[in-house]
């Protein structure tokens, strides 16, 4: 791992001209789940899907651990791969790159590919519905009990297949489900670990004002940066209040069961 002045220096000035798609925001969630990951020692491996000229992929090389390995996938030509190497090598950063479509890769391959769990697993290829599902139904079976998911431009109008993915693969799947909304990341963990990740947050700096809560599959998501920012208590309350309920008690059919929920988690609108 680098040293927390590189890495907040990298982020200061916006991965120092590397061109890409990774706002600030998002680059300072990235670094403190990882930092919180530290805390509750959740080991593993770093990969990528969507590598393009690496702006991302060199920030999880600098969150990387010497006993992790950093993995980085994209369709990209060899002329495009030397450019991420190049990349990576300003830091001193070095990666495994495979050229490879995500949309071709088998269970078979993956089970085959990845030497250990992943603890953090950045979803940024095809935007479509079927390539964000699948990768997420994929390569969500690498990722180690307490990883993370993070999935890219969720909420953003051009690519509404992201959202729609989530919401499938959350929904009936039920492994994962989202626990903080970056700036146009969304994060998922296993609902066991979600109050864990999320009270950790709430003790680091994006997260010392301004953020918000709200429900989704009656867990509790936090949303730093926002506009309707409510009160660290009212948050950790809520935090407690939404522990995990079992599987099988995120999916709602009917109005009286959601009505048994809202009286058991309430219905709250902090706006
Ligand atoms: C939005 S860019 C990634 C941006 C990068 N993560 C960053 O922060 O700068 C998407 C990348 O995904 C790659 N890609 C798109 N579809 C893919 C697929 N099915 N399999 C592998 N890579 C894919 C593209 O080649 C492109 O480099």
């Amino acid at each position: 791992m680098l040293s927390a002045a590189q890495i907040e220096d990298y982020i200061k000035h916006d991965g120092n001209g590397i061109p890409g798609w990774f706002y600030q925001d998002d680059m300072l969630y990235f670094y403190y789940v990882s930092i919180v990951q530290m805390d509750l020692g959740v080991a593993g491996n770093i990969c990528e899907l969507g590598v393009f000229q690496g702006k991302s992929l060199i920030l999880l090389g600098m969150i990387k651990h010497d006993t992790e390995n950093l993995i980085g996938i994209d369709m990209f030509d060899q002329a495009a791969q030397n450019t991420v190497t190049e990349n990576l090598q300003k830091y001193n950063l070095t990666a495994e790159l495979l050229q490879a479509d995500t949309a071709q890769c088998t269970r078979e391959w993956a089970e085959d590919f990845f030497a250990g769990p992943v603890r953090f697993l950045h979803i940024d290829a095809g935007h479509g519905f079927f390539d964000v599902y699948r990768d997420l139904l994929l390569f969500s079976h690498v990722v180690a009990d307490a990883g993370v998911i993070v999935l890219d431009d969720y909420n953003d109008r051009e690519f509404p297949g992201v959202e729609a993915a989530v919401y499938e693969f959350c929904h009936h799947d039920g492994r994962y489900m989202p626990f903080l909304i970056g700036f146009n990341k969304i994060f998922l963990c296993a609902p066991s670990v979600m109050n864990l990740y999320q009270k950790k947050l709430m003790d680091t700096p994006p997260f010392s004002s301004d953020v918000s809560i709200c429900r989704l599959f009656h867990h509790p998501v936090l949303i730093p940066s926002s506009r309707h920012g409510v009160s660290r208590d009212l948050i950790l309350e809520e935090i407690v209040r939404g522990n995990t309920p079992a599987h099988g008690q995120t999916r709602t059919r009917d109005l009286d069961e959601l009505s048994d929920l809202i009286g058991k988690y309430g219905q709250r609108n902090y706006r």
